[in-house]
């Protein structure tokens, strides 16, 4: 099969990847168009319908796991020479309402899985000469917003988690880096939609244009293939040198 990626200079043939939250949005994305470049892809989920469609689409293999489970994080027996930690969620609610538990899982989820899927990685990219780590941070991993404590929080220890694993794999060809994305147009944010417009005490139709893209100086949702098309030029041999950074696709958010 000649892959789309082959034909716009990256070549993935022969690469294992393993995405995280590939059953939907951003993750279904990179996992497809990192199959497409022509790697073997493992998509992993909470939810197994999800990510069994997603493996069956690219002819992938699909792993159903909860990565909030810290019993789940020790049995974890996945390794792949690209990380794309991508699964994530989002909890709208003021600090003194935030549910310790809440705080507590979103930190697992998009801290300490990302810590443990690199961990059980690195041997096997080091062995190869040749690792990428992508980090699907946000524009949250480098500016706050009110009502996100847990999330805003996980994403900057995401950024830190990145910039140390890239000062160890630089000199091995292990590189790593956080893509961060303004609003993308998933179910992730849809979900918000309601929560932004009842915490801010505003009507749902003025979630997008007056909270999400306030900052954007380009007025439109970010897509997730973009962020796909990003993740994998990561993986390429051109991005060698591109490491331990922070890439911000947000319309010019960050700009600010
Ligand atoms: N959508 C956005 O605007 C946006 C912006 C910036 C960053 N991000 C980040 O991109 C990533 C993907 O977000 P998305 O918008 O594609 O969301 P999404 O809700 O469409 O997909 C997230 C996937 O993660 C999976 N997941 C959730 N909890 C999990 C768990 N405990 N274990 C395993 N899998 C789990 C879900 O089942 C889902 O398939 C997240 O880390 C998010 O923070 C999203």
């Amino acid at each position: 099969m000649t892959s789309v990626g082959a034909a716009a200079g990256v070549d993935l043939t022969g690469r294992t990847a393993v995405v995280t939250g590939g059953g939907s949005g951003i993750g279904r994305a990179c996992a497809i168009r990192l199959a497409q470049a022509g790697a073997t892809v493992t998509v992993v989920d909470l939810d197994e319908a999800a990510a069994t469609a997603t493996a069956q689409q690219i002819g992938g293999t699909a792993y159903a796991a909860d990565l909030t489970d810290a019993r789940v994080l020790d049995e974890l027996d996945l390794t792949g020479e690209i990380v794309v930690n991508n699964a994530g969620f989002q909890h709208i609610a003021p600090i003194e309402e935030f549910p310790p538990e809440k705080f507590t899982a979103l930190l697992r989820l998009m801290v300490e899985a990302p810590f443990r899927l690199i961990q059980r990685s690195l041997p096997r990219m080091y062995a190869a000469g040749y690792g990428r780590i992508v980090n699907v941070s946000s524009a949250h991993g480098l500016r706050a917003s009110p009502f996100k404590a847990g999330y805003v929080a996980a994403k900057h220890g995401l950024e830190g988690l990145s910039k140390v694993t890239a000062l160890e794999g630089g000199p091995k060809g292990v590189t790593s880096n956080c893509i961060n994305p303004g609003y993308v147009r998933t179910p992730l944010v849809e979900k918000q939609i309601a929560a932004q417009a009842k915490s801010r005490g505003i009507p749902e139709s003025e979630v997008i244009d007056q909270v999400m893209l306030a900052e954007s100086a380009v007025k439109r949702l970010v897509e997730p293939e973009e962020v796909a098309e990003l993740a994998v030029y990561l993986c390429s041999e051109a991005a060698a040198l591109i490491n331990g950074t922070s890439l911000c696709m947000d319309g010019g958010w960050t700009a600010r």
